[in-house]
């Protein structure tokens, strides 16, 4: 096992496990674990409170005005990682599908994404951190040790978030669920600030067909040989 501490990105496509691979491997190496998305949604809950987004559509102008106001902090309790906006716990709220449903608009502004990925790289400049989003890699952490872009099947995706939000109280259809994880995916992969790419030095997984300790088992012998 590595002596040094290392720094692991994980990109990939909306519900493919990457949260959950980052937990595991963090536990398991006794690293910091950071959910970038989860900072997303929080801006984009931010904005859904503050009337700075209309008929879906962000304001812009607005919101560029506000991001001095958004305060992003992750406290672990009980072994959670909970998300705080300006001192109020939002862990669950920013899983909701009003949030969902907004969050991919939100994280194509640029001034968005330039005061989160600079919060991103302070968290990461110890190293001893694994990050999991979609431009952890290319944008956020350029030189990390390990990076993998995670993939599966989009009806298993599906599923997969569709007993994730039932297990936190959230009721949705399979309809529901699937239409928004590709309306997400083709924005995340669109966007000109900073998509969703497959760097050229990544290790893809692709975890269709594993399950969550046959994915950290792999991700722990691509460790071994690095
Ligand atoms: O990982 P997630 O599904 O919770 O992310 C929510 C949204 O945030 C996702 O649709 C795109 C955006 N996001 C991003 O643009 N860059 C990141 N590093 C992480 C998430």
């Amino acid at each position: 096992m590595l002596q040094k501490k290392i720094t692991i990105a994980i990109d990939g496509f909306s519900a493919c496990g990457k949260s959950t691979l980052a937990k595991d491997l963090a536990k398991k190496l006794n690293y910091i674990f950071v959910d970038s998305g989860a900072m997303y949604r929080g801006v984009a809950l931010y904005c859904l409170e503050n009337n700075l987004i209309v008929e879906g559509q962000p304001l812009i102008e607005k919101i560029i005005e506000h991001l001095n106001h958004i305060r992003l902090e992750f406290k672990t309790i009980d072994q959670q990682s909970l998300l705080f906006l300006n001192g109020k716990d939002v862990s669950t709220e920013i899983r909701e599908n009003a949030v969902a449903n907004v969050v991919s608009k939100v994280a194509t502004i640029k001034e968005v994404r330039q005061k989160l990925v600079s919060e991103q790289q302070k968290m990461g400049e110890k190293g001893g951190i694994i990050m999991d989003g979609r431009d952890i890699a290319s944008v956020v952490f350029p030189n990390a040790e390990l990076k993998l872009f995670v993939t599966a099947d989009t009806k298993i995706r599906t599923q997969r978030r569709l007993d994730e939000l039932k297990s936190k109280g959230i009721e949705s259809s399979f309809e529901e669920v699937e239409e928004n994880l590709k309306e997400r995916d083709y924005i995340d992969s669109t966007r000109a600030e900073s998509p969703l790419i497959q760097v050229a030095d990544a290790i893809v997984l692709d975890n269709s067909n594993l399950n969550r300790e046959e994915q950290l088992a792999w991700v722990l012998e691509q460790i071994e040989k690095l």
